[in-house]
């Protein structure tokens, strides 16, 4: 392909989905790589659920009344007849698959991670994308209030791992089953009410599940539910307690917060604690994170009584927002000369590699200034050089390129120099 050549259009990656090419995947790998240190801190594992679960799933865990559910899931019907779903969020597939393997049985404590991609068709615009990537993890079976606490603060240790300086903590009670019922029919009638400044959709939603017109991004509706009642009115003494434990453990912890008390997320599931962490310098997708407990869905989904608590974080938002230096790559170009030497190149390369030296060989036919040229484009930090003389001598020629200071050696003596010892 030419410089300027493009795929035909029908083959181009499909809108709101990117590539992660060399260059800028160093820096998703070093995001994977604090995430999973930082994780394995407090006693988290990786748990690997498929891409691809029944439909059902997220109607019944995501929420029917959600709009990842009502507008944004990508389901078709496979070739059985069965409707599938891309997975728009992890949450609902960790909960299956606890109970599928009975993980509750099992001695270990019930903390999992996972990275990977997520699917939801909304509008693509800055920081929100179709194919989109999380950080997940979920606890299960901790009902103390503490442990709340200890998700919000690995989230922020994280985020100060990442340099994410700039970021802002907003905690809410979304209420249980036994307060909310109450809570959701005073705002149904205060909906209902104001029913003719609400957009279709929440017209809609006033009928259904009024609590998701705090979602809507429409500026009239945001108007009216700013004067809709508050769920801290409507809190039952379980959830006020809960909460205000919450509160004082993030104090501990230094954590400066907000309380928000419209933070309801836009998914059905959440009990008591919800929280964002957000960040001022995204735009209108400002949410760096989101999550909160979810004490019921494990018993709706027939499994055991067992409450959850977990946060997603938005890969590609934090790394726009992070200060990430990927660690530059060390490696050795060998430049060659003619077949035999080729050959005794490769046996060299195979050697330094298997102790540990990044060794790229190209196989072009090039003469000295050529391999050096391309050394130099692709910034190769030496250059080993093999050529007839060295391999009579058994000593070949290194060159560091920074420090153009050459020198030769065995291959165990270039080793040496190659490890910096
Ligand atoms: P969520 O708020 O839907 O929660 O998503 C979590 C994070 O994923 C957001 O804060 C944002 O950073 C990122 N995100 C969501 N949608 C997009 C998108 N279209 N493009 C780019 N980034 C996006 C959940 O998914 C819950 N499962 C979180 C949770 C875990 N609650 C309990 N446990």
């Amino acid at each position: 392909m030419t410089e300027d050549a493009s795929p035909k259009k029908e083959l181009a990656a499909i809108k709101g989905t990117k590539d992660i090419l060399p260059g800028e995947v160093e820096k998703w790998q070093a995001l994977e790589g604090l995430a999973r240190e930082t994780f394995e801190l407090y006693g988290y594992r990786e748990l690997r659920a498929p891409l691809l679960e029944a439909t059902e799933l997220f109607e019944k865990g995501t929420g029917e009344t959600s709009d990842i559910v009502t507008k944004e899931m990508y389901t078709f019907t496979d070739k059985g007849g069965r409707s599938l779903t891309l997975r728009p969020e992890y949450t609902p597939s960790v909960v299956r698959a606890i109970i599928e393997h009975r993980l509750d049985l099992q001695p270990e404590p019930m903390r999992y991670y996972y990275m990977g991609p997520m699917f939801r068709y909304d509008k693509p615009q800055k920081g929100r994308y179709r194919q989109f990537h999380q950080v997940d993890i979920e606890v299960f079976g901790e009902k103390d209030a503490a442990v709340d606490a200890e998700v919000i603060e690995m989230a922020d240790t994280l985020l100060r791992k990442l340099g994410v300086e700039e970021r802002e903590t907003l905690v809410n009670s979304v209420g249980c089953r036994a307060c909310r019922p109450a809570y959701s029919q005073a705002l149904r009638a205060e909906a209902q009410k104001r029913k003719n400044d609400l957009c279709p959709d929440c017209q809609r939603k006033a009928e259904t599940n009024p609590l998701r017109i705090f979602d809507c991004k429409v500026e009239s509706c945001q108007t009216v539910a700013r004067s809709f009642p508050l769920i801290q009115d409507f809190l039952c003494g379980e959830c006020i307690s809960h909460f205000n434990k919450l509160l004082l453990f993030l104090n501990q912890y230094r954590i400066i917060y907000r309380v928000e008390p419209r933070l309801v997320r836009g998914i059905d599931y959440y009990t008591k604690t919800t929280f964002e962490i957000v960040s001022g310098h995204l735009g209108a997708q400002n949410a760096l994170l989101g999550g909160g407990r979810y004490d019921d869905m494990m018993k709706e989904f027939g499994g055991p009584d067992i409450c959850g608590i977990g946060f997603a974080m938005g890969m590609e938002r934090v790394l726009a927002v992070a200060e990430l230096a990927p660690a530059k790559r060390k490696s050795l170009y060998l430049a060659y000369l003619g077949e035999e030497a080729k050959k005794a190149g490769l046996e060299l390369a195979r050697f330094l590699r298997a102790n540990g030296v990044e060794c790229l060989v190209e196989f072009k036919d090039r003469g000295m200034k050529a391999h050096f040229g391309r050394a130099n484009k692709l910034e190769a930090a030496w250059v080993l050089i093999v050529g007839e003389d060295e391999m009579k001598k058994g000593r070949f020629g290194l060159k560091e390129m920074a420090t153009g200071r050459q020198v030769d050696g065995t291959r165990d003596e270039l080793l040496t120099i190659l490890r910096g010892e």
